[in-house]
């Protein structure tokens, strides 16, 4: 069962991606999940409101930045008991730190069916606003994507240094409060100090703002410009790599649809 599809009077929760921000990044899918059911709950503090605006006029829509968990299973009672379309909007893609995995949990209590509908993640947004490819041959061909420490610990092997000891590119979510600590982590692992990084704040948003500074200057450059949250810091050689060409599409290169040159 996949798509806006729901069985006759049975409830349904969708967890919907709603992309990094700019409404018209959400998907296909995501939009039609929205427009056909009977609750909306969003963030409205990560997600534009245009996300939303195609409910259904007499859909009742709740902002999650003011609900618990416990509120919104609420809701969840009432779309078991009352046969409703719900779709819980969550900002970029909903797996990545989204708290979805508790949500299910309780639908699953509730033999409530469920279903993920992707979404463009901020770091898809973060890159394209940046113009960079994250991947670069022969010089990076991985993607950590990690935080800091805050309120939520860190688990015992996943440690900030030991991550930066790969060299290859970083995505650190939910951790421009914590500049400077970020970049003594960074340099410790083994990063050099003119790593190239990019601080990007409310990617795809009308405010977005991209700023490019070396390792060194990653602290400073998050606090000048008084970046706290909705802010994506990349890291890694990628950024400034070039030069570099795939073999994919190198004409002595052959694969299953194209053949080499001789
Ligand atoms: C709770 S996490 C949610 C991540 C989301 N599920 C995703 O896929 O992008 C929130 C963090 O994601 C990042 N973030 C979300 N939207 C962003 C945006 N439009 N621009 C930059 N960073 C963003 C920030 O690091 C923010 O602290």
């Amino acid at each position: 069962m996949t798509g806006a599809v729901r069985t006759p009077g049975r409830g349904k929760v969708w967890f919907v991606g709603a992309g990094p921000g700019a409404p018209d990044l959400i998907t296909v899918r995501g939009a039609a999940v929205i427009a056909a059911a009977d609750v909306v709950v969003w963030a409205a503090s990560l997600v534009m409101a245009d996300t939303v605006a195609g409910a259904r006029a007499d859909a009742e829509v709740l902002d999650s930045s003011r609900l618990t968990l416990e509120d919104v299973c609420a809701v969840y009672d009432r779309a078991a008991a009352e046969g409703l379309a719900v779709a819980r909007v969550h900002s970029g893609d909903p797996t990545l730190w989204g708290a979805v995995g508790e949500q299910i949990e309780q639908c699953d209590a509730r033999g409530l069916d469920w279903e993920i509908v992707p979404g463009v993640s901020s770091l898809a947004a973060a890159a394209a606003a940046v113009g960079r490819e994250l991947t670069v041959p022969e010089v990076a061909q991985s993607v950590i994507l990690t935080r800091f420490a805050t309120a939520t610990p860190m688990p015992g092997n996943e440690d900030l240094r030991a991550f930066a000891a790969h060299g290859t590119t970083m995505a650190l979510f939910l951790s421009a409060k914590r500049g400077r600590a970020v970049q003594r982590e960074l340099l410790a692992g083994g990063y050099p100090l003119d790593t190239p990084c990019a601080v990007v704040y409310r990617a795809s948003w009308p405010d977005e703002a991209v700023y490019r500074c070396t390792l060194d200057e990653l602290a400073a450059t998050l606090r000048d410009a008084k970046l706290h949250k909705h802010t994506l810091i990349l890291v890694g050689p990628a950024l400034d790599a070039g030069g570099r060409r795939s073999h994919l599409y190198a004409p002595d290169f052959g694969h299953e649809f194209r053949r080499a040159a001789p």
